[in-house]
């Protein structure tokens, strides 16, 4: 458990879903005020019952990332509520299409590119604004495996993640002298709504797994959440610019 936590106010992109609703769900446990977001109202609505049954506070608002304004406005409204942000997990993305560079079409290419680096992009741009005015703060970027390699069926998502290692390491050192540490994660194979649908696509999913996963298995949500705390908390006072991959070891390989 950790206390610093108590009364923070944080935002998580993407909380209405996998890890980003294990990261909302790990600090309004700790007593942090938590603002998730997503385009899909229902499933951030169903996450602030669940928050409110356990006595969190949790609140949803819509919110899409590829959107410089509605980011904006998400950012207004923090600020007008709560008066600071004091920790951002920049979760949202999406996998895209699959398939080799010659068949992903222009659509899928800037879709991805979009939402997963354009929209971390806008996130950080107007979250450091905020931050610089009420003296610091923490920013975790979820990035990817796939930030550090390559693979052939996702030259979007690959080439999105590879950007979000630059941007990150890029607002960490604009920013460490003012009190804002930026990091990023790199998880490898997490079981959520994301790998479920290639799990259902994909013959022999599970046995594929043990074969790309040095540790053998996939990981939880949860897991990724306690490496996120930790990133956010002052045990990690002296982190910023690192990328810390939460990958069952595919990174050593
Ligand atoms: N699962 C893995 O193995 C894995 C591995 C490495 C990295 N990641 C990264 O982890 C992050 C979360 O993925 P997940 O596995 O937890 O999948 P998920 O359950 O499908 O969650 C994706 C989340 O992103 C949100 N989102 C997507 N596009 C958005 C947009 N334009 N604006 C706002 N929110 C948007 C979704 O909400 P709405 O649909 O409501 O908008 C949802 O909350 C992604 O960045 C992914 O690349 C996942």
């Amino acid at each position: 458990m950790y206390s610093e936590f108590m009364d923070k106010v944080v935002l998580v992109t993407g909380g209405n879903s996998g890890i980003g609703k294990a990261v909302a769900f790990g600090f309004a446990k700790n007593g942090a005020k938590v603002i998730i977001t997503g385009r899909d109202q229902k499933r951030g609505e169903t996450v602030v019952v669940k928050a409110k049954e356990l006595g969190w506070s949790l609140e949803f608002i819509k919110s899409d990332v590829s959107n410089a304004g509605e980011v904006k406005n998400l950012l207004s409204y923090i600020m007008g509520k709560y008066a600071k942000l004091d920790i951002a997990f920049n979760n949202a993305g999406t996998s895209g299409e699959t398939g080799k560079l010659t068949t992903c079409s222009l659509e899928n290419w800037h879709y991805v590119i979009q939402t997963n680096l354009n929209g971390v992009f806008y996130c950080m741009k107007y979250q450091i604004g905020e931050m610089l005015k009420t003296g610091g703060g923490a920013i975790i970027n979820n990035i990817s495996v796939s930030g550090h390699r390559g693979y052939a069926n996702g030259p979007a998502y690959v080439s999105s993640k590879h950007g979000l290692v630059g941007l990150t390491k890029s607002a960490a050192m604009g920013y460490a002298d003012q009190g804002i540490r930026i990091n990023g994660i790199s998880p490898g194979l997490i079981d959520t709504p994301m790998t479920d649908k290639d799990r259902q696509k994909k013959p022999g999913y599970d046995e594929w797994v043990k074969k790309v996963e040095p540790i053998g298995r996939m990981g939880e949500p949860e897991e990724v959440a306690q490496t996120v705390l930790w990133l956010a908390s002052a045990q990690a006072s002296f982190i910023t610019g690192h990328i810390l991959a939460v990958d069952g070891g595919i990174l050593a390989c």
